[in-house]
């Protein structure tokens, strides 16, 4: 039986258009499920949006719609998006579905009757027209920060989960599997800033509005939002339901894919509740950064929003997909500018890649008639140097990526891609075939085209399509050639014929001309 592989990530707001920003985990989720389908495994991926709040409520009567209506929309243009971003996920949750509601109401209980909820009093600021509580530190300027009108101190009956039962739980269990959060510096935040102070219990209900999944035995209360946004992770796969055949197979997570804004709930309450459920917890929780603009963060106000469809009508599908990955480094923000993309697309794509491509077809073409006979051993001096390297670097990708280093991953792709166009260089095929060193040549066009089969494996998971572009053009056609496990072998090709006249993968672009286009883009949304 195959291993399985379950991946999430967090379910959207349905609070209009995404943008690069918020498309960045999905597109992250889609490519380590494909690196983990190649891989062998039963890989299962999750995605959503998290249909309940005040503010939905709010912007729903704005539109005059109904709630429901409202995000049923959203939820459909979201799936357009996934589909036209080619993600392919195995279920969309949307947490007013009865599957959703009906197993939040039943956890609500459970927590309940174990003690873990209890009433209490939820004391905070309130701002009557936007019908919203706000904490003192959200305020600004002491107004309502979504407004600016005066607010008031108001007290509401609510139920409270007592988080302080589990912390001690929790701190051990952090201690004793550090594959848990990732990056490890998200750990130590979450014990200094929120553990350390002091963790408030946290109020799960709210009766100041409706839109929300009631409570069972006190229908006045609506479960407040993280309660009922956080469990969509079980009961996608049908726990607590008729049929859990899923949570049987899937369940623990291997990963949930969060941005940094949501660590909390995802580092600390989540686990928490799922220790009140009696459940095991996920294997990790990989917390990543935001893509962020030179100026700062994206913003309708700054006219700096980029949003994914006009970039991949006007270049493509995976050369989107790698500038973000490759954007966003491990530790820190990525910034993505308009400069930043046209130079990565001329550079790593079409420099660098689509060169290497086209140098070698035509090569391969001229002096061996197309044709790659057989593995010849090491006859240059360069061909057991380059082979370590590719090797090596083979091994590095596995590392960064199972640790979710993606950029790095990506990086150590490019590192072959870089290797194999110096050994062209060095080698200097147009030499060998001057003085008629047949033996060398062959090599050397041995190497070249095995070098780039092992590139398409690698990049497949992140840009199928020029994955089987690069792979149709060198002539491999045999399915066992595009696996994984032929990455570690350099002996495998035999009577391959590449295309005669191979089409560039990547065409260079006028820097100035797209960066005016995408600018304008930015500015026309
Ligand atoms: N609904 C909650 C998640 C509940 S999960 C049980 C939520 N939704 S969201 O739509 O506001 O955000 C979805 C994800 O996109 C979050 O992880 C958020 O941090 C992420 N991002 C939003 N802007 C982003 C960037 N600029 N860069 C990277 N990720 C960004 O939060």
């Amino acid at each position: 039986m195959k291993k399985t592989f379950y991946i999430t990530t967090p379910i959207y707001y349905p609070s209009g258009k995404f943008h690069i920003g918020t498309a960045y985990t999905t597109i992250l989720v889609d490519s380590l499920k494909r690196y983990k389908t190649l891989r062998g495994y039963d890989a299962y991926m999750l995605t959503g949006t998290d249909e309940h709040g005040q503010k939905i409520e709010n912007v729903a009567k704005e539109n005059n719609e109904s709630p429901k209506q409202y995000v049923d929309k959203i939820a459909k243009q979201a799936k357009e998006l996934w589909k036209k971003l080619e993600i392919e996920y195995d279920d969309y949750i949307q947490t007013t579905e009865e599957r959703h509601e009906k197993v939040v109401q039943k956890i609500f209980e459970k927590f309940l009757k174990q003690g873990d909820i209890y009433k209490g009093e939820y004391e905070g600021w309130y701002c009557e027209p936007c019908e919203s509580y706000f904490t003192e530190t959200q305020l600004i300027d002491n107004k309502c920060p979504d407004c600016g009108r005066e607010v008031k101190k108001m007290k509401e009956e609510s139920y409270f989960f007592n988080m302080n039962k589990y912390i001690d739980r929790l701190l051990k269990y952090y201690d004793e599997h550090p594959n848990f959060i990732k990056p490890d510096y998200r750990k130590e935040e979450m014990i200094n800033n929120f553990i350390k102070p002091g963790l408030e219990d946290l109020c799960v209900t709210r009766t100041s509005f409706d839109w929300g999944i009631k409570v069972l035995s006190d229908p006045k209360h609506v479960i407040y939002v993280w309660l009922d946004a956080l469990a969509n992770y079980i009961t996608a796969l049908g726990y607590m339901s008729e049929d859990d055949s899923l949570f049987k197979k899937y369940w623990p997570a291997n990963v949930h894919v969060v941005a940094k804004d949501i660590a909390r709930f995802h580092l600390i309450y989540w686990p928490i509740f799922l220790m009140a459920l009696d459940l095991p917890l996920p294997e990790t929780i990989y917390v990543h950064n935001f893509i962020m603009m030179k100026d700062g963060k994206m913003s309708k106000s700054k006219g700096n929003v980029i949003y994914p469809e006009i970039l991949v009508d006007r270049y493509g599908l995976d050369a989107i997909k790698y500038a973000l990955l490759r954007e966003m480094p491990y530790s820190q923000d990525g910034v993505f500018s308009p400069e930043s993309f046209i130079e990565r697309y001329n550079f790593d794509l079409c420099n660098d890649l689509s060169n290497l491509l086209n140098r070698t077809i035509s090569m391969v073409n001229k002096y061996l008639n197309g044709n790659i006979e057989k593995y010849t051993g090491f006859v240059n001096n360069y061909d057991e140097e380059v082979e370590k390297f590719c090797l090596e670097q083979i091994n590095l990708f596995e590392k960064k990526i199972d640790n979710f280093e993606i950029a790095n991953a990506l990086k150590e792709i490019w590192s072959i891609v870089s290797r194999t166009n110096k050994y062209i260089d060095e080698t200097s095929p147009w030499v060998l075939s001057k003085n008629g060193q047949e033996d060398e040549l062959k090599s050397v066009m041995y190497h070249l085209v095995e070098n780039l089969r092992k590139i398409a494996i690698l990049i497949y998971p992140f840009m199928k399509d020029t994955s089987i572009n690069i792979m149709n053009q060198i002539g491999i056609t045999d399915e066992k050639l595009k696996s994984w496990d032929s990455l570690y072998k350099y002996d495998l090709l035999n009577n391959i014929k590449v295309i005669e006249k191979g089409e560039p993968i990547f065409m260079r672009l006028d820097y100035d001309k797209e960066v005016e286009y995408i600018k304008n883009a930015m500015k026309n949304n």
